[in-house]
């Protein structure tokens, strides 16, 4: 396991790893007066219309927001159909996905997942493992405290077996096992639908990330404002905690 930790303190160059918290479904079904998994079919549209977007761009790694360890609340209607949407994505998807070259990974605890979904995932991920042209992760019943959770239980483990020393344990250390291990941090974390807040998202990765809170509800969110909040994004100057030079 390697973790890739390159700080990019040059924002010109554009984000290498973009993270979306893709927002807005439910909302924008509603204003339609159709039933939320109307809007949840709309965003796969846009899942797939940016990870194409994402070589021309120069984004080699994409990580989206899917579900996440709290959208289990949500009504039995809308989780089964969500669940649903996932499974036939992956599965319609990945032949094209695989010609695209896209890399396709999953992050998040799959235990509590359906057998018949898990096994879409482990295809998925198998079929396109040689691809590199764009590392699509989705994060799919995941949250950042419940990854630290199992990745310091794995850790804990490791070292009650003898084979780590709790002495060298830093966060280095650490980052190898959290789900995100064959990550680099993301630069820019986008935000859809007006909320400003990170939700359990990728809470340990994004320490040194830029943020961008968008109004646009994600079924709206095109290619194009994609590659806007990618330029607004190449304005900033990312220090790091340094003060500048
Ligand atoms: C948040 O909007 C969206 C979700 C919880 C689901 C996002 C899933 C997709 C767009 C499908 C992607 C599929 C794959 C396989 C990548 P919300 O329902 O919270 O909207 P609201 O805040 O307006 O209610």
């Amino acid at each position: 396991m390697t973790t890739i930790r390159q700080h990019d303190t040059s924002p010109k160059v554009g984000p290498r790893h973009v993270a979306v918290i893709m927002d807005g479904n439910g909302r924008w079904a509603k204003s339609r007066g159709k039933p939320r998994l109307f809007g949840h079919h709309a965003g796969v549209k846009r899942v797939k219309e940016i990870v194409r977007a994402c070589p021309d761009l120069e984004v080699k790694y994409l990580t989206v927001f899917a579900f996440s360890t709290e959208n289990w609340k949500r009504t039995q209607a809308e989780v089964t159909g969500l669940m649903k949407l996932f499974r036939r994505y992956i599965a319609s998807e990945a032949r094209d996905l695989l010609a695209e070259g896209v890399r396709v990974r999953f992050i998040g605890d799959r235990v509590q997942l359906d057998a018949k979904l898990r096994r879409v995932m482990d295809e998925i991920e198998l079929l396109t493992s040689g691809n590199d042209r764009v590392h699509l992760t989705v994060a799919l019943n995941y949250g950042g405290r419940d990854e630290l959770g199992r990745a310091t239980k794995r850790l804990a483990r490791e070292v009650a077996a003898g084979r780590l020393d709790a002495e060298t344990v830093d966060e280095t250390t650490l980052a190898r096992f959290l789900d995100t291990c064959f990550l680099p941090d993301p630069d820019l974390v986008i935000r859809t639908s007006g909320e400003a807040r990170i939700s359990n998202f990728l809470l340990w990765q994004s320490a040194y990330s830029e943020y961008e809170f968008v109004n646009t509800l994600w079924p709206d969110f095109t290619a194009a404002e994609f590659a806007r909040v990618l330029a607004q994004y190449g304005t900033r100057e990312r220090r790091f905690g340094a003060v500048p030079a």
